[in-house]
């Protein structure tokens, strides 16, 4: 595992790290601590996320250490039970009592708009590893994002609809930041391949019910739906797709991949063999550095396995890590942000890059079906599109 660290030194820094703790007095060592908020839903509806996101965190100081730039790094998780005034709240506590240096989490989009301008005053950097609409790293020049966009992960659910021979199709999303986004992509790349989208149909975040909605799309008979819910959400919208006897409709389904998460998908049942996603990240992802995660991951939480919240949590943690070796332990926020610019590193879910430009996340985006292995389901990956920017910021900087 130690090779995805980005610049580790280990043997050195752990030498001079226990000489400085044995040369300093008691005093100077909570200087000697680098702390990152971390506020997520642990409770609630998402609080898949926040489970996912604090167990690979967690990991990462079991395999790692928790030392970097010569600090110890100490993670304070924070509740915010998915209410956006409690997360501004929590964040503005991190910030001015508990002196952290860094945010981090975020586990939906009006959570991390919420805490946007405390990051923009406390100059303190706010790595997003959850929440997933474009304009997020717009709303502070601090956020830098270690999750994904929706547009990212949606171009090429487009493609592939077209791919299948897809003329007519409905889009169903959930109604807020991420489900627009998708939404939107959907219907530009997949009109762009002459389909059309004949429904767009958007389901309430809280509580939803697909039913009435699967009713619409059974009546109007398109090719094929495409689907984005919020993580958490897939397993309901799967039951009551089936319900509806949706998979044996004849009409197909493509989502992103957050529709068939890799937290609920075993449970899913055979109903989603055959179905098609598009996203950054696979428990299945067959790279060595994947493989040693999903192993350290499940032997750490057993019962649980890995989804795409969770390597951004890891992949915040290697960000931290490797901001703080690179400016030697100061934690200056605008400095830190500054020097998370451009950086690039072997992710679980492969390469990937902090687009200096935009603060967001360049990484591939995989076109995965799922199948049965040794007894259980996978997103397996089919192929790749490599190192894909958000296309909404990419096509702003174009113009
Ligand atoms: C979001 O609220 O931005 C969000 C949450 C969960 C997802 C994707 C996006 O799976």
């Amino acid at each position: 595992m130690q090779a995805i660290r980005i610049t580790r030194r280990a043997a050195t820094r752990t030498l001079a790290a226990a000489l400085m703790a044995a040369s300093l007095p008691v005093a100077a060592l909570a200087e000697d601590t680098v702390k990152i908020g971390v506020i997520l839903p642990m409770t609630g509806p998402s609080a898949s996320t926040g489970k996912q996101v604090t167990a690979a965190m967690k990991l990462w100081q079991a395999v790692n250490g928790t030392k970097a730039g010569g600090k110890t790094v100490e993670i304070v998780v924070k509740d915010d039970t998915g209410v956006a005034d409690v997360t501004k709240r929590l964040a503005q506590e991190l910030v001015v009592n508990d002196h952290v240096s860094f945010l981090a989490g975020f586990g939906l989009t009006p959570l991390a708009l919420a805490a946007a301008p405390i990051a923009t005053q406390g100059k303190v950097p706010m790595i997003v590893s959850a929440a997933a609409t474009a304009t997020i790293t717009e709303a502070s020049p601090y956020i830098v994002r270690t999750s994904f966009t929706l547009p990212q992960v949606t171009a090429p659910a487009a493609e592939q609809a077209a791919k299948q021979g897809w003329k007519k199709a409905i889009t169903l999303v959930t109604d807020y930041g991420p489900g627009i986004d998708a939404e939107k992509t959907f219907k530009e790349r997949f009109t762009a391949t002459g389909g059309e989208v004949v429904a767009e149909l958007r389901v309430p975040l809280k509580n939803p019910d697909f039913a009435p909605f699967l009713q619409r799309v059974a009546d109007t008979k398109p090719d094929g739906v495409f689907v984005f819910v919020p993580s958490g959400f897939g397993g309901l919208f799967v039951k009551q797709f089936v319900e509806r006897g949706f998979d044996k409709s004849g009409i197909r389904l493509i989502a992103t991949g957050d529709v068939l998460d890799d937290d609920l998908l075993d449970d899913m049942g055979d109903v989603v063999l055959g179905v098609t996603t598009t996203h950054h990240y696979s428990a299945a992802h067959p790279s060595a550095e994947n493989k040693a995660y999903v192993a350290a991951f499940t032997k750490a939480n057993p019962g649980l396995r890995p989804n795409f919240m969770s390597v951004a949590g890891w992949d915040a943690m290697a960000l931290v890590y490797a901001a703080l070796d690179k400016t030697g332990g100061a934690t200056d926020g605008t400095k830190l942000v500054e020097t998370m610019k451009g950086m690039s590193w072997v992710s679980p879910r492969g390469p990937i890059t902090i687009d200096p430009a935009t603060r967001d996340i360049v990484q591939n985006v995989y076109v995965r079906t799922v199948e049965k292995v040794d007894g259980h389901l996978w997103n397996v990956e089919t192929s790749a599109f490599e190192a894909v920017k958000d296309p909404v910021k990419a096509a702003k900087a174009a113009k």
